[in-house]
């Protein structure tokens, strides 16, 4: 493996940014201070900006506290989580004994390899949980999933010690983001059809409120002079959302899952909304009205 293209991200993530982390690092501001990421998920664009030495300091959040969970032990105990993980089976008994645990009752390096194991061997690496909470995807059939990958979780585990790490819904973001500093929300997106599966991300739903209250927070934060670059996908609602001076909007074309187990591909388009100009320059002023 080229060892340049770590870290990437450990896991498997519904809506993960791999495929356009390109378009997304061409369209970030040309400077700014803390890069905040509140829809965290694989963090696919974290790890990018991190290979690129494009960020100097982070604050990653999620409101899935097993995924967060699993970002501190690896930051923290990244020897017990990969020891953990090098001695796990891949069978399905093994599969089911650790799904039914409860991760309030594991230590936090267990409740990270146990969501590792479940994402690389679990059914298309979904995260889905039932009405109570509990993870409730089905094994799946892996060639040789790739459950055990101490170069990268190393390189991973190197990669956050800096980082602030937080589980919290998206909104707090306004209490710890500064002028200058840069966000990018990455929310479960606007389903293109009515008939089309909303992904399951957690317990909480994401619905038209938690669309509009996020539309309202990006206004705030473009009064207090914070860079935002939002995705979402290309719909109607969201271009009406996101029409007002202070946004622009772009589309790019993706390759996406379209049913929820992943099985049906086509390019869709989505949009990739920014509340500065393109070949945006920062201006010297951000740098006298930063608090510090
Ligand atoms: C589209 S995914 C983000 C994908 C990510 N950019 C990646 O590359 O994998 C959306 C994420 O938002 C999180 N989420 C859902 N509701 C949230 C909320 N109210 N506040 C913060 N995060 C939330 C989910 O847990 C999920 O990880």
């Amino acid at each position: 493996m080229d060892h340049r293209e770590l870290p990437r991200p450990f896991l498997k993530w519904a809506g993960g940014k791999g495929r356009i982390t390109h378009r997304l690092v061409a369209a970030k501001p040309r400077c700014f201070f803390t890069y905040h990421e509140p829809f965290l998920g694989s963090g696919a664009l974290f790890f990018h900006l991190y290979r690129e030495k494009l960020i100097r300091h982070a604050v990653l959040s999620d409101i899935n506290a097993e995924l967060i969970d699993t970002y501190q032990a690896i930051r923290d105990h990244f020897n017990e989580v990969i020891r953990l993980l090098r001695d796990y089976p891949y069978s399905k008994e093994f599969y089911y004994e650790i799904r039914q645990k409860d991760p309030q009752t594991l230590t936090l390096p267990e409740r990270a390899a146990r969501m590792i194991y479940l994402n690389k061997t679990g059914y298309n690496g979904l995260y889905r949980v039932n009405s109570a909470g509990k993870f409730n995807v089905p094994f799946g059939r892996h060639r040789r999933p790739r459950y055990f990958d101490p170069e990268n979780l190393r390189a991973v585990s190197q990669a956050l010690q800096e980082v602030t790490l937080l589980c919290t819904s998206f909104e707090t973001v306004l209490d710890r983001s500064q002028p200058g500093d840069w966000i990018y929300f990455d929310p479960p997106y606007v389903p293109l059809s009515r008939t089309a599966n909303f992904t399951e991300y957690s317990a909480h739903g994401f619905g038209q409120a938690q669309q509009q209250m996020l539309r309202s927070i990006c206004i705030e934060l473009t009064k207090r002079g914070i860079y935002i670059t939002l995705s979402n996908s290309d719909t109607s609602y969201v271009r009406n959302l996101y029409s007002m001076p202070e946004f622009t909007i772009d589309s790019v074309f993706v390759g996406r899952a379209i049913n929820c187990q992943g099985t049906k591909r086509r390019k869709v388009s989505e949009l990739i909304i920014t509340n500065y100009p393109k070949s945006y320059e920062i201006s010297p002023l951000f740098f006298q009205t930063r608090k510090t």
